[in-house]
C-alpha cells in the first residue's frame, strides 16, 4: 500500500457524512469552492430521512442513508465528516479503507487509539487525512505563530485558555448524542477543542496533564462534564491552564493567554486584543486590532452553536482540496488533530471522568 497521499486533478468532489447542523456550513463552503474550481459537494449521507430530505431539496443532491453506500459512489474523491463526535474515527477509517480522502471535523476522535488508528490507516491507503480547525486560519493566529518562531516572545512561561460558554438544557436535548460519553464527552470535547489547539499550537504540545477536575452533569442533565478544570506542562517548559464550563450565564467569549518573557498575546475569541513585544515585530504589517477577523462577540458563539462565520471553515476547506492537488499536507493533519484528543484523554485520565473511569 502507498503512503505517499494521492494528488486529486480538478474540483475534489466531496460526500458529506452527517447532514445536520454544521454541515449545512460546509455545504456553503463547497459551493464557493465550486466557484472557484476547487472542490464540490456532491452526496451526503445520514440515517435520519429527514435529514435526507432536507439535503436532497436544499442542493438538489442525492442523499443516502450509510457511509457505505456513500464510499461506493464513484463520483466521490473525499469525504467531509460532520457527524456526532465518536462516529469520527469509525468513519475515517471506513473512508480511507475505500481510499476516499477525509477531512474530519473536530475532534478527530474522542479515543486517542481511534484517532492513531485513523492517521494510520490514512497513511497505509496513501489517501489525505486532515481536520477542521478553522480558528487557526485567522490573521491573529498566524502572525502570533511567526513572532513565536522568530523569538519575539522569548520563553513562553504562561498559557492559559477558556471556554466560559453557555448551553441550555433544550441545546443537549436537540440531539440524543448530546452529552453522552459515547458520542460526545462535555464542555472540554465539544466547546473547547479550538481554544487548546490554539494553544498548543503556539505555546507547545503538551507533555503532560498534571492536574484535572470535571463536575459532570452538574446543572443539566447529561452524563459529561458542564464543568471543567486542568493543568499541564507544554513542551515549551510552560505552565498550562484550561477551564470550561457551558453554564455561564449568558455565555461569555472564549479567551486565551500567551504569556512569554519577551511578548505576550491575548486572544478575545478569534480577536487577538493584547499584542507586545520588548522589540518591534512586524512593525509595517497591519496591526492586530485592525485585523479583520469575525469577532466571537458579534457573532454570540458563546450561547449559539451554528451563530459563526464561514469564512475560517471556507479557508479550512479550501487548504484541504488544494493540498492534496498541490501534494503536499494541510495546515491541519491528523497529527496535529491528535494532540487535542490526546490532552483531552489525559485530562479525563485524570479527572477519573468520561470513557476512562468514573465521574
Ligand atoms: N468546527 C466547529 O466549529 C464545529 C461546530 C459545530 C459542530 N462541530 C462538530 O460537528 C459534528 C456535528 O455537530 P452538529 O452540531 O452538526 O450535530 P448535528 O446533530 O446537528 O448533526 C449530526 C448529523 O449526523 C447524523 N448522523 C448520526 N449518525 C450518523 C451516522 N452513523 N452516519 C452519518 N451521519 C450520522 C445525524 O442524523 C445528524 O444529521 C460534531 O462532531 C461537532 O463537534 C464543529
Amino acid at each position: 500500500m502507498s503512503t505517499t497521499p494521492r494528488k486529486h486533478i480538478g474540483p475534489l468532489r466531496f460526500g458529506i457524512v452527517g447532514c445536520g447542523g454544521i454541515a449545512a456550513l460546509h455545504a456553503q463552503c463547497l459551493k464557493t469552492l465550486l466557484e472557484e474550481g476547487v472542490a464540490q459537494l456532491v452526496a451526503g449521507a445520514d440515517p435520519n430521512p429527514n435529514q435526507r430530505a432536507k439535503f436532497t431539496e436544499t442542493y438538489g443532491l442525492p442523499a443516502v442513508a450509510t457511509l457505505e453506500e456513500l464510499l461506493q459512489r464513484d463520483d466521490v474523491d473525499a469525504v467531509t465528516i460532520t457527524s456526532p463526535s465518536g462516529l469520527h474515527g469509525d468513519q475515517a477509517i471506513a473512508a480511507a479503507r475505500a481510499g476516499k480522502h477525509v477531512l474530519c471535523e473536530k475532534p478527530l476522535d474522542l479515543k486517542l487509539a481511534k484517532a492513531d488508528l485513523a492517521i494510520a490507516t490514512a497513511k497505509e491507503h496513501g489517501i489525505t487525512l486532515g481536520g477542521i480547525f478553522q480558528q487557526r486560519f485567522a490573521a491573529g493566529p498566524k502572525k502570533v505563530k511567526r513572532a513565536i518562531e522568530q523569538g519575539f516572545f522569548g520563553d513562553i512561561v504562561l498559557a492559559h485558555c477558556e471556554t466560559p460558554w453557555y448551553r441550555s438544557q433544550a441545546y443537549y436535548d436537540s440531539g440524543k448524542w448530546r452529552g453522552t460519553w459515547a458520542l460526545d464527552c462535555g464542555v472540554l470535547s465539544n466547546q473547547s477543542p479550538h481554544m487548546i489547539d490554539r494553544m498548543l499550537w503556539l505555546a507547545g504540545d503538551a507533555v503532560d496533564v498534571l492536574s484535572a477536575s470535571c463536575d459532570c452533569g452538574k446543572g443539566r442533565t447529561i452524563e459529561a462534564e458542564t464543568v471543567a478544570v486542568a493543568t499541564a506542562r507544554l513542551t515549551s517548559g510552560a505552565l498550562a491552564t484550561v477551564i470550561g464550563t457551558t453554564l455561564a450565564f449568558d455565555g461569555m467569549p472564549q479567551r486565551l493567554l500567551i504569556c512569554g518573557t519577551e511578548g505576550s498575546a491575548q486572544f478575545t475569541g478569534d480577536d487577538l486584543t493584547y499584542f507586545k513585544t520588548s522589540r518591534p515585530f512586524e512593525p509595517d504589517a497591519v496591526m492586530p486590532e485592525a485585523i479583520p477577523v469575525a469577532s466571537e462577540v458579534a457573532e454570540n458563539r458563546s450561547s449559539d452553536p451554528l451563530a459563526m462565520s464561514h469564512q475560517g471553515h471556507l479557508d479550512n476547506i479550501r487548504d484541504f482540496a488544494l493540498a492534496i492537488r498541490e501534494g503536499r499536507a494541510p495546515l491541519v493533519t491528523g497529527e496535529e488533530y491528535r494532540k487535542v484528543t490526546r490532552v483531552l484523554n489525559l485530562i479525563y485520565e485524570r479527572a477519573g471522568a468520561g470513557p476512562f473511569g468514573k465521574k
